[in-house]
């Protein structure tokens, strides 16, 4: 009478194990599920492609964190060892605007936009992660005292910003046209601004 207790037992085993494992698998694609979610909302959360904008080299070597404009894609220290002075507008023999005027130079490759000068430190945001650039974006310690519809129209039409997409010579304009950014910008303000938490 014992063999078919045992028999039973082992059956109840078998059964356990493969509900275990149908469990485990579950859990696994469940996991899976919630990752690929987690990671499908991190690349489209409203700032990313605000962050993409601000990254590219023609915003960022206006940007830097330190006291030295960059040229180029590799956003190489600028040539002839020219720094930020007091106000911005370059040190007093080598002032931004002895090089840079109001527009493209057609003859030089200078490029040029009303007002060419380097933004200030605390607007510099080379090496800051999605979540850094977002906060310091918004800190009005920082960014100049903007609002945040300011600063959307800001990043709409100044005529700093708009040059990334007309910055002559052999440049590359901005990848993300213009307009794209500006509905990104617009889509990012009405869900009220988020930072990324990572
Ligand atoms: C020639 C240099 C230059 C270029 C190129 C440039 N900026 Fe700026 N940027 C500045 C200066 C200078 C200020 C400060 C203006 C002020 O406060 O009046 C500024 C301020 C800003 C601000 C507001 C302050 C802040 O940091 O929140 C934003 C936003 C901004 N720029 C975005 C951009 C974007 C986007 C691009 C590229 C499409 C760009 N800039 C390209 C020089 C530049
Ligand atoms: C003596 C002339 C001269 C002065 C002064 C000067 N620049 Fe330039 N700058 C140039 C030249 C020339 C180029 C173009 C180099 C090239 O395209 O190879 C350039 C390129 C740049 C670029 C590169 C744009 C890009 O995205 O590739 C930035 C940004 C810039 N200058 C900012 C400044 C700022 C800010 C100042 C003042 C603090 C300044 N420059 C002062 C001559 C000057």
């Amino acid at each position: 009478m014992g063999m078919p207790i045992s028999r039973n037992a082992g059956m109840a085993v078998a059964v356990a194990l493969a509900i275990a494992a149908i469990g485990a698998a579950i859990t696994q694609q469940a996991d899976r599920a919630g990752f690929v979610t987690a990671a499908k909302a991190e690349t489209s959360h409203p700032f990313a492609p605000i962050a993409a904008v601000l990254r590219h080299p023609r915003c960022m070597n206006c940007h830097p964190r330190d006291d030295r404009p960059r040229q180029g894609d590799d956003r190489h220290v600028h040539q002839m060892n020219i720094v930020r002075g007091e106000d911005d507008m370059g040190f007093v023999n080598a002032r931004c605007t002895a090089c840079h005027r109001d527009e493209n130079n057609k003859h030089s490759g200078v490029p040029g936009a009303p007002n060419w000068h380097l933004a200030p430190l605390s607007m510099g945001w080379n090496g800051l992660d999605d979540k850094a650039l977002c906060e310091t974006l918004l800190d009005t310690a920082k960014n100049g005292g903007r609002t945040l519809p300011q600063l959307v129209a800001h990043m709409t039409a100044d005529q700093l910003v708009l040059w990334g997409w007309a910055p002559g010579g052999k440049r590359e304009p901005v990848t993300t046209p213009h307009a794209d950014f500006v509905s990104q910008l617009k889509a990012w303000e009405a869900a009220g601004a988020p930072c990324p938490q990572s």
